[in-house]
C-alpha cells in the first residue's frame, strides 16, 4: 500500500475550548504519533483573515492555538507543523485553481449559501443576496483546496460540514489534471463518526458563536467558575437525577474512564446534588488539564520557542512547496 499523507488545517480564530479538545485536537494529536504515515498540520491564518479584521485578535489567537497544540503533545519531530502564511506558494496555487474552479459549483458552498439565505430571509423583496459576502468568503473552498493539493495529501480528516469542500477539491484537481497532465493527487475526506460533540454551559452545542464554551487552558480557579455556571434544573439534592441529556454528566463522561462514568451514574440515581456533581466534573477536568496547562503557560510566556518550531516546519514545508509549484508553473505555462 502506498504511504498515506494526512493533512489537518486549523483556522486560527478564537480560543481553544474543551469541545475542540475532545472533538478535534486530541484525535489529531494522537494521530501525529503514528509514524506509518506522513502528517501536515498547519495554522490556517489566511482562512482566519476571511472573517477576522481585528489584527491583534488574529495574532493572539494564532499564538494560543499553536501553544495549545504543542502543549498537548503534537509530535513535531514526525509531522510538519507550519503556518499557512509562511508558505506563499499556497497563494499562487490558489490563483491557478481559481482560474479552473467553476463559479456555479462555488455558489453551492454551504458557508456562502447560508449567508445568502440569511440575507434573503431578512431583507424580503429588496434583499441584496450578497450583502456582506466578500470574495474571500466566496473563494474559501479554493484556498482550502490549495492547502490540500500543495502537499499531495491523500487523507483529510474533517467534520461533516467540510466534506463538500473535499469534493470541490477533487473536482478542481481533476480538472487541472485533465488539462495540464497528472500533477495533483486527489484527496479523500475522512469523517470520524464517533467524535463527541460536547454541549456548552447553556446546554446548546459548545461553540464560540454561542459564547457558551469552557476554555481549555483557563486557570484552575476560572475553570471551576465555568463549571459551576453550567445550567442545570432545579432538582434538589436527594432527588434521583437523569443522566440522559444532562450537560454535567455528558462532559464528565467525555473525559472519564467507563468505571468513573458508571460511578457518577450511580451517584445520579442516588440523588447527588448539582453542586457536588459539578465539583466532581471540575476535579476530573483539572486533573487532566493541569499538566498541559503548565506547558501552555510556559509556551505563551516564551513565544520564541513556538516561533522556532514553526520556522522549522515552514522550511520543511517550503522544501516541498517550492519545487512543486515550479513544476505546476511549468505545466500551466507561467514559466518555461
Ligand atoms: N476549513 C477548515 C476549518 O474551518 C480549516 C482548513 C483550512 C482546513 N484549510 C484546510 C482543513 C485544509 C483541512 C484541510 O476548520
Amino acid at each position: 500500500m502506498a504511504r498515506e499523507t494526512w493533512l489537518t488545517g486549523i483556522t486560527t480564530s478564537g480560543t481553544p475550548h474543551i469541545g475542540n479538545y475532545v472533538g478535534a485536537i486530541l484525535p489529531a494529536v494522537k494521530a501525529s504519533h503514528d509514524t506509518t504515515r506522513d502528517g501536515f498540520y498547519f495554522l490556517a491564518d489566511y482562512h482566519a483573515l476571511i472573517k477576522n479584521q481585528d489584527s491583534a485578535r488574529l495574532i493572539q489567537s494564532r499564538k494560543e492555538i499553536a501553544a495549545s497544540w504543542l502543549a498537548l503533545g503534537l509530535n513535531v519531530d514526525h509531522v510538519t507543523f507550519y503556518r499557512q502564511s509562511d508558505v506563499p506558494e499556497i497563494m499562487e496555487l490558489t490563483w491557478m485553481l481559481t482560474c479552473l474552479a467553476s463559479k456555479g459549483l462555488m455558489n453551492r458552498a454551504h458557508a456562502y449559501k447560508a449567508l445568502v439565505q440569511a440575507n434573503l430571509e431578512q431583507g424580503g423583496d429588496q434583499a441584496d443576496p450578497d450583502r456582506g459576502v466578500t470574495m474571500g468568503l466566496f473563494g474559501y473552498p479554493i484556498l482550502m483546496a490549495a492547502d490540500i493539493l500543495m502537499f499531495k495529501a491523500t487523507h483529510v480528516p474533517v467534520g461533516r460540514d467540510q466534506v463538500q469542500h473535499l469534493e470541490m477539491t477533487r473536482d478542481v484537481a481533476q480538472r487541472f489534471n485533465h488539462i495540464y497532465g497528472e500533477h495533483l493527487v486527489l484527496p479523500e475526506a475522512v469523517v470520524d463518526e464517533d467524535t463527541a460533540v460536547l454541549s456548552g454551559l447553556d446546554g446548546r452545542k459548545m461553540s464560540k458563536s454561542y459564547d457558551n464554551t469552557i476554555p481549555l487552558f483557563e486557570s484552575a480557579k476560572k475553570l471551576r467558575k465555568s463549571v459551576m455556571r453550567i445550567v442545570t434544573n432545579s432538582q434538589e439534592p436527594g432527588e434521583p437525577k437523569e443522566t440522559e441529556g444532562n450537560t454535567v454528566f455528558e462532559l464528565y463522561s467525555a473525559f472519564a474512564t467507563p468505571e468513573q462514568t458508571a460511578a457518577l451514574a450511580q451517584a445520579y440515581a442516588d440523588g447527588i446534588g448539582w453542586g457536588d456533581a459539578k465539583q466532581q466534573l471540575f476535579e476530573l477536568l483539572d486533573g487532566q488539564l493541569a499538566e498541559p496547562r503548565e506547558r501552555y503557560e510556559h509556551l505563551m510566556a516564551h513565544p520564541e520557542e513556538v516561533d522556532a518550531i514553526l520556522a522549522t516546519g515552514a522550511s520543511r514545508a517550503r522544501a516541498l512547496s517550492q519545487p512543486f509549484l515550479q513544476e505546476l508553473r511549468h505545466a500551466v505555462g507561467i514559466s518555461v
